[in-house]
């Protein structure tokens, strides 16, 4: 008997899109998001009144920015300032102009995935910030962080901003900043920012927007799949849902099936049948307070130096060090 043979699943994206959607229940990753649309899309969310996160970050950097170079500057020598994922680097400019201002030695070195995000960064720098030593690393963070630590003796300060961490389940943050913590050494400050709990609303506003904008961002993962992998998923056929648990602090963002409907993805060779109502998982956004940030540190072998947060304690930035237990 001949049988045809499914083209093999070759890239990342193409395996994870198979097994997601043949799991039970079905779910996509969030990395997925941020293709060209979905990176333009998330500059708008972060725009929109109802995302308090970016203008609450903005708001510690600006106010203890003084503090917080202090903290970066204390210590052996100069620095190397490390930021992962740095986006349009608008907050960490606040920061960068700080210590360029008085005097203090420092490079800057910022890491992303995107080569692009890396020039269009380092082109603002330039402008803006011509006397900051930049210098562009361009892969995968732990690819990079693990040879910067492997390159030199210079003491290191890591940016982690906008949350970023909260896309992941509690022990893959662990994990996350185990491996960061195994990169450095017992001068090196980590600086992460961790959205807050707080009045469930709030939250649910800030991913269910009026404007419909972190709907498009969701349903952007369905374009993408549509234009990568050929398939023929009807966007407006899917809801945008968000749903928040006070108890775990954990939001929740799905895709909905409005009605019964077979999609079918030919780069995967799949077909995937909705019934009506079925969801796809697409992202979590973790929500943290004390106690949490505290059992995540202690896990990883990481321990808070000190936090700053905003007047209303909707987000904070901690400082952490490596710890000796
Ligand atoms: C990138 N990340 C921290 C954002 C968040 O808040 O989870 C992504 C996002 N999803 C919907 N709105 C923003």
């Amino acid at each position: 008997m001949h049988k045809t043979l499914s083209p093999p699943l070759t890239s990342e994206f193409e395996k994870d899109v198979h097994k997601g959607l043949t799991d039970f229940p079905k779910h996509l990753s969030s990395k997925y998001f941020y293709d060209k649309k979905g990176d333009r899309l998330f500059q708008d969310i972060m725009a929109m009144p109802e995302y308090y996160l970016t203008n609450c970050e903005y708001d510690i950097l600006e106010t203890y920015q003084h503090e917080i170079c202090q903290l970066f500057s204390k210590g052996p020598n100069t620095f190397n300032l490390i930021e992962l994922g740095a986006g349009d680097g608008k907050k960490t400019k606040i920061l960068l102009r700080h210590l360029s201002e008085n005097k203090i030695d420092f490079k800057y070195l910022p890491i992303d995935i995107s080569q692009n995000a890396l020039d269009q960064l380092n082109v603002s720098i330039q402008k803006e910030l011509p006397q900051v030593t930049t210098e562009t690393l361009q892969g995968t963070y732990f690819e990079v962080l693990e040879s910067i630590a492997k390159l030199n003796g210079t003491r290191k300060v890591i940016l982690f901003l906008g949350s970023n961490i909260g896309n992941l389940l509690h022990h893959q943050a662990i994990d996350f900043l185990n491996r960061i913590q195994e990169l450095m050494t017992d001068d090196d400050l980590l600086f992460m920012g961790f959205d807050q709990k707080k009045d469930p609303q709030t939250i649910l506003d800030a991913y269910n927007d009026a404007q419909g904008i972190t709907a498009a961002f969701n349903k952007n993962l369905l374009s993408r799949i549509n234009s990568e992998l050929d398939a023929d998923f009807n966007i407006e056929d899917f809801l945008h849902w968000e749903v928040y648990d006070p108890e775990t602090g954990t939001a929740k963002s799905y895709l909905v099936s409005k009605r019964e409907q077979s999609v079918r993805i030919n780069k995967i060779d799949l077909n995937v049948h909705f019934k009506q109502w079925e969801t796809i998982h697409t992202e979590i956004s973790q929500k943290y307070d004390d106690q949490i940030v505290a059992r995540l540190a202690k896990k990883a072998h990481l321990k808070i130096v000190t936090e700053f947060s905003d007047t209303d304690n909707r987000y904070k930035n901690y400082v952490f060090k490596k710890s000796s237990t």
